[in-house]
């Protein structure tokens, strides 16, 4: 876990330390590691849905989506990490307007750090994940299938000796299933042919998410970041395609410092990211690719989880991080509560 909150070669202390000193006290991160939203329970709002990270409740036309502190990989639900739900939250937005003149979104208030209300739209039964470098140990990624000898992904055709953390020549598309329990890649010939989507739709959805790769890549760029690849989900208003649950998040993202990276490829080392990639990796090192019981985190992988994530909002949105004075939890019930 210590290479995970190493930088530029110095172990910083696990609470995240900007200009020298600690960006929370130690008792307010205390509060929060103990006072995480995990779970809500607000049927007054609507139809309750439980994904795997956020709770939604649908009425009628607008849905209230509450980003918990919940962690999932893998597949699977891990914990939580302190401040989680608030910075993705802040990462979705900020993306949500800097894509809004590409495609259309789902936002329509931001009602708390951790609480949006949005259109509700039908999902297009597919998510489409689009990759710029080969990567990833988990079984839908690129370089685990690429390793065990995949070289049609998706209806990709790889070349052989890619090594790992590779730039593609060109961003990919490798679209998986949205309902299955387990998701699964195919290509847009198998998800017209399963009727999942018509043509004109998957290749109008395929030129949105391109465009909003391109958008991610080169705002990411400024920031002195690489988008190394994301999954977008769209859903349909009528004909308008519309871009709903999350954009350009850690969670649906892997993100790399730019600076580093030609280094680091060239030793075959990992990247330096500012995602969860390192918490994947510290679960397999523990022998967890997302069957049996998951390792427990201990309060240093949470720390050092938050601190990336953290890292990561105020990097891309250029603002600082502001813990209010209430929990995530104290905060959300506060304002939803009947
Ligand atoms: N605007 C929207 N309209 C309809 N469904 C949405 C919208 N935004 C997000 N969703 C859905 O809400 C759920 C969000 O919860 P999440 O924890 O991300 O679920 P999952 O476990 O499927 O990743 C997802 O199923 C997502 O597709
Ligand atoms: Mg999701």
């Amino acid at each position: 876990m210590d290479r995970m909150i190493e930088k530029d070669g110095v172990m910083e202390s696990p609470l995240l330390i900007k200009g020298g000193t600690p960006l929370l006290s130690d008792a307010r991160l205390v509060r929060e590691l103990l006072g995480t939203l995990e779970r809500t329970d607000f049927g007054h709002l609507g139809v309750r849905h439980e994904g795997k990270v956020r709770d939604s409740y649908v009425d009628g036309d607008v849905r209230t989506i509450v980003t918990t502190d919940r962690l999932s990989a893998f597949d699977r639900l891990l914990g939580t990490i302190p401040f989680k739900g608030q910075v993705l939250n802040e990462i979705a937005n900020y993306w949500f307007d800097a894509t809004s003149d590409i495609v259309s979104n789902h936002l329509l208030e931001v009602s708390d750090a951790n609480v949006v209300r949005v259109r509700e739209c039908a999902p297009v039964p597919l998510e489409f994940v689009v990759r710029a470098y080969i990567t990833g140990v988990t079984k839908t990624s690129l370089w685990f299938n690429y390793e065990a000898g995949a070289r049609n992904i998706g209806g990709n055709l790889m070349p052989d000796g890619l090594r790992k953390n590779q730039r593609l020549e060109a961003p990919i598309l490798t679209p998986s299933t949205k309902f299955e329990v387990h998701d699964r890649n195919l290509s847009r010939d198998d998800a017209i042919t399963e009727g999942l989507v018509t043509a004109d739709l998957f290749d109008r959805c395929a030129d949105v998410c391109f465009r909003l790769f391109a958008r991610g890549t080169e705002v990411s760029a400024r920031r002195g970041l690489i988008l190394v690849d994301t999954k977008y989900e769209l859903g349909l208003l009528g004909d308008e395609i519309v871009l709903m649950d999350e954009v350009h998040t850690p969670d649906s993202s892997r993100y790399w410092y730019a600076d580093s990276y030609d280094e680091l490829f060239r030793k075959n080392q990992d990247q330096r990211a500012l995602d969860k990639e390192p918490l994947r990796e510290w679960m397999v090192e523990r022998g967890f690719r997302g069957d049996g019981a998951p390792p427990l985190m201990t309060d240093e992988v949470r720390i050092a989880t938050a601190t990336r994530y953290i890292l990561l909002a105020e990097t891309l949105t250029q603002r600082s991080f502001e813990a209010a004075e209430l929990t995530a939890a104290e905060r959300v019930a506060n304002l939803l509560r009947d």
